[in-house]
């Protein structure tokens, strides 16, 4: 009887643990994806355009897909409730980033917000952004030194009408948002092309973006990283040391001129007030932290903000009757011969449409700025493993048919009486991201973007030389671009 009793236990405990295992191994079920090959994994399966492929091969093994690329575990997520459960249901988990090498030249990994783990630090500095860089406050303080500066840009424009010369959107784009931004930030024009120092400050700019966009063998065989064979770190260090200097010299001017003249007399914007902020001693915020705060700004918002308008006008140029209703509406709500203003683009719902558009096919940053899972997670009974890289594919969420009638035409009308917006809270237009990570800058790139784009279409009439510009082929890198370079005509003044 005892010795039954015995071997019952002995047995219940085996079934337990078998059961037990079971469940384990059953837990940690990786999402489905395609076999890696030996040590790259299914990195072959990237191509040039991973956001492309990625979104093939979710067709084929679903919207929660695991991958190997190299030694790293990838999770992509390919639906919009996809990217619910990692920016709302599990925030938290993955909140923190999959840090790529470039940005441990200069430590910025331990500088800038973007790479920061959720900490007091990361929190302070996007207090600080939320407060006196994007608040309502900051930008309409900012606006008139913004208006002057797409004023510029309607001037140039209008001299390539008069000479009938075409105009490069992307380049336009470029110089006028970091215009834009260098006169939000510090009251000064950063993309002047007769100045020897803005031009310095454009090609590195771009050329930061070149260098960190390249995939980097150090990011998929993190044991390579000490060689950094591809030199990636080294060349970021050396570029993003530049514009450094160059914050450092305006810094300094600032600093005298300040100790120059009596306070009432500074110019009262974003600089002078960081300036003031690094002054309390109490607060968690010196001179360094400005110039690596300036770096982030502009390479986060330059090259996104600048890009998106390039596709916006391409779009409209492709689709002529979404131009007309744009222009119609700017006429009845503006007026011909008046400018846009900031202030005016809350009447005009089809030119949000448009943007919110443009984001839907075009978004800037395809997977978001990637995240890293912060310990175990079970979604839809799988297992999204600590320190896998989490890619959410916004670019195919933009574009998937259960969600979108025509997902691949351009139809601003679609969000006319829709309340879908990119704000965060609705998962199927993610360009900013969501969660606490959310992208800071929205509420400046989106008023960038709805003055440039309204002023350019309501002041002139446009055209192409040639049907090829108009392509929509893209380019990956670290922001999706055009691949061939608009050129447009503006053929005729009209306000
Ligand atoms: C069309 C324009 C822009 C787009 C599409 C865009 C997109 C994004 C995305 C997708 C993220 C990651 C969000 C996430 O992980 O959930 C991000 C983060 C960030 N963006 Fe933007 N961005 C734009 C403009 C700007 C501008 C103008 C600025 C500042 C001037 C800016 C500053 C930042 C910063 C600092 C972060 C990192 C935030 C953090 O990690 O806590 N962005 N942006």
């Amino acid at each position: 009887m005892s010795l039954m009793f015995i071997d019952s236990v002995i047995f219940a405990c085996i079934v337990l643990l078998i059961l037990q295992c079971r469940r384990k191994t059953g837990s940690r079920r990786l999402p489905p994806g395609p076999k890696p090959l030996p040590v790259i994994g299914n990195l072959h399966l990237l191509g040039d355009k991973p956001h492309v492929s990625l979104t093939k091969l979710s067709k084929a093994y679903g919207p929660l897909m695991s991958l190997k690329l190299g030694q790293v575990t990838a999770i992509v997520l390919s639906s919009s409730e996809m990217a619910k459960e990692i920016l709302q249901t599990h925030d938290r988990v993955f909140s923190s980033r999959a840090v790529p090498d470039a940005v441990a030249a200069l430590n910025l990994n331990v500088h800038e917000m973007t790479w920061l783990e959720v900490s007091d630090k990361w929190r302070n500095l996007r207090k600080i952004g939320n407060k006196y860089i994007v608040s309502t406050a900051k930008l309409e303080a900012g606006q008139d030194l913004r208006r002057k500066k797409v004023q510029d840009l309607l001037q140039e424009v209008g001299k390539c009408c008069q000479d009938g010369k075409a105009v490069d959107i992307a380049q336009a784009s470029f110089r006028t948002t970091l215009n834009l931004l260098s006169n939000t930030f510090f009251s000064m024009d950063l993309a002047d092309t007769s100045s020897e120092n803005a031009r310095e400050f454009r090609d590195v700019v771009k050329a930061i973006m070149d260098v960190v966009g390249k995939p980097n063998l150090s990011d998929h065989f993190p044991v390579l990283r000490f060689l950094d064979p591809q030199g990636i770190r080294r060349q970021t260090g050396v570029l993003c040391k530049k514009l450094l200097d160059i914050f450092d010299r305006i810094s300094d001017e600032r600093l005298r001129s300040r100790r120059k003249t009596d306070q009432s007399s500074t110019k009262s914007d974003v600089l002078d007030t960081l300036l003031d902020i690094a002054e309390d001693k109490n607060v968690d915020f010196d001179l360094d932290a400005i110039r690596y705060l300036f770096l982030e700004l502009f390479t986060a918002g330059n090259d996104t903000t600048s890009s998106t308008l390039e596709w916006a006008m391409t779009e409209l140029l492709r689709n002529p009757k979404a131009m007309s209703r744009a222009r119609e509406e700017l006429r009845e709500n503006i007026g011909v011969g008046n400018t846009v203003e900031e202030s005016d683009t809350s009447r005009l719902p089809y030119l949000h449409a448009i943007i919110k558009e443009t984001f839907r096919l075009h978004p800037p940053a395809p997977f978001l700025i990637p995240r890293k899972s912060g310990s175990d997670v079970e979604i839809n009974g799988f297992v999204i493993p600590k320190g896998a890289t989490i890619l959410i594919n916004a670019w195919a969420i933009g574009r998937d048919p259960k969600i979108w009638e025509n997902p691949e035409e351009f139809m601003p009308e679609r969000f006319l009486d829709s309340d879908t917006d990119f704000r965060g809270s609705n998962f199927r237009l993610i360009p900013f991201g969501g969660g606490r990570r959310i992208c800071p800058g929205l509420p400046l790139a989106t008023r960038m973007l709805h003055l440039m784009l309204g002023s350019l279409i309501h002041s002139f009439e446009w055209e192409v030389e040639e049907k090829e510009y108009l392509g929509v082929e893209e380019d990956f890198g670290i922001t999706l671009h055009k691949a061939r370079a608009l050129r447009a005509l503006p053929v005729r003044f009209t306000s």
